[in-house]
């Protein structure tokens, strides 16, 4: 969708994408704009993060808000949690003065429901609005702080299972990381520890001192990280990053990494396999704070470090299939994630199981 999107379109795109429920909202006294996006509740409730920032347009925000809601379906599927994909986006500057009232506000819609969405941290909030939108909530996530380590360690296994498919391993590999935020200085981090060759870049350039000084990485220009001769590329940043101008510039030999919807469209995986890249998704290898959302949610962190490090087994699984099938990896994980809901759906949508 784009923000030209016309009410025939959006319904277009809620039947055609089996959205369950898409909730506008608006306050106009506190300047409420934002949208609860209820994609697919059979594997149990939905939940995701909620997202605040200022789009261009209105439809803009319904159309990410849909977007990353729907990858969250899958995110969950593939990584075995009882959760459905949700996502909310608060369309306003995360800087406006009256943040509480309008977080209150959207709140309060999230309330009604009853359950249904799961609401966590995303781009634009914090903990802190968390706990504020927890006052108003049936459920609310991302309490116990930052699970960005656990969605580092996921995206390292996946890279891992990515350089063994090249023939390579961790220990003496380029890695080119870009955004030096919660997610991509633990990547960093880790990597540097296990002897990798560590390239980043960030807008910020403080962050790029902090991983230089701390872990020793190789500052690059934000124009070159995505497109250095390295063994992997892990975009750690925005989405929509590989698009159809990047891709070309692509030199890597894998690409794997935490940011949501790195392909600004699911169809360059294609050419990504027909150019060779492996690509493992994003949403199979950044599955790991989803993981620690889930078992904050229910309480028991238990086992957690192995149901994170079994993202490879799904990243592994993911590169067989499309060998096999000769597909790119975004259709097959596509397809297996799929499968795991299709064969839940008598369940479907939640409030019939709860
Ligand atoms: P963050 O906001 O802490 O870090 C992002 C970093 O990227 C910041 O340092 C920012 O300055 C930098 N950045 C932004 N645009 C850039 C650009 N064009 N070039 C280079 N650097 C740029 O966010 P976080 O939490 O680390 O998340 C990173 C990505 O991973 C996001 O796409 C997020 O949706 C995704 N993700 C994060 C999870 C988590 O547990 N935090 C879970 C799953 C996905």
């Amino acid at each position: 969708m784009t923000s030209q999107t016309s009410t025939t379109e959006l319904l277009t795109a809620l039947h055609d994408r089996d959205f369950e429920q898409i909730v506008l909202c608006r306050d106009p006294e506190v300047g409420l704009e934002s949208v609860i996006a209820v994609h697919d509740t059979t594997l149990g409730p939905s939940l995701g993060g909620v997202r605040m920032r200022s789009y261009a347009s209105h439809a803009d925000a319904v159309a990410d808000a849909m977007n990353l809601a729907q990858a969250m379906t899958y995110k969950a599927a593939l990584a075995g949690v009882p959760l459905g994909g949700g996502k909310s986006v608060i369309n306003i500057d995360p800087r406006v003065a009256n943040r509480d009232e309008v977080l209150i506000a959207h709140a309060k819609y999230i309330a009604s429901l009853n359950g249904r969405y799961i609401p966590g941290v995303d781009m634009g909030t914090s903990v802190r609005d968390l706990e504020l939108i927890g006052r108003h909530v049936p459920v609310v996530s991302s309490q116990r702080g930052d699970p960005s380590y656990f969605t580092a360690r996921g995206v390292v296994r996946s890279i891992e299972v990515a350089l063994d498919a090249c023939g390579r391993t961790v220990a003496g590999a380029r890695v080119a990381v870009q955004g030096l935020g919660n997610v991509g200085l633990h990547v960093a981090r880790m990597l540097a520890r296990a002897d990798a060759q560590v390239f980043g870049a960030d807008i910020d350039a403080d962050r790029v001192h902090r991983a230089v000084d701390e872990i020793g990485i190789i500052a690059v220009d934000l124009a070159d990280v995505l497109q250095l001769d390295v063994d992997v590329v892990a975009p750690c940043a925005g989405g929509g990053v590989i698009d159809e101008k990047t891709v070309g510039a692509l030199r890597a030999a894998a690409l794997v990494g935490a940011a949501n919807n790195m392909l600004s469209t699911n169809s360059l995986a294609a050419e990504l396999r027909t150019r060779g890249i492996v690509h493992i998704p994003d949403f199979v290898a950044n599955a790991g704070g989803l993981l620690a959302v889930e078992a904050e949610v229910r309480d028991d962190e238990t086992g957690l470090t192995e149901r994170v490090d079994a993202i490879a087994d799904t990243a592994r699984e993911v590169l067989n299939r499309s060998t096999a099938a000769g597909t790119d990896t975004v259709s097959v994980a596509l397809t297996m994630a799929g499968e795991i809901v299709e064969a839940n759906r008598k369940h479907r949508p939640y409030f019939r199981t709860e």
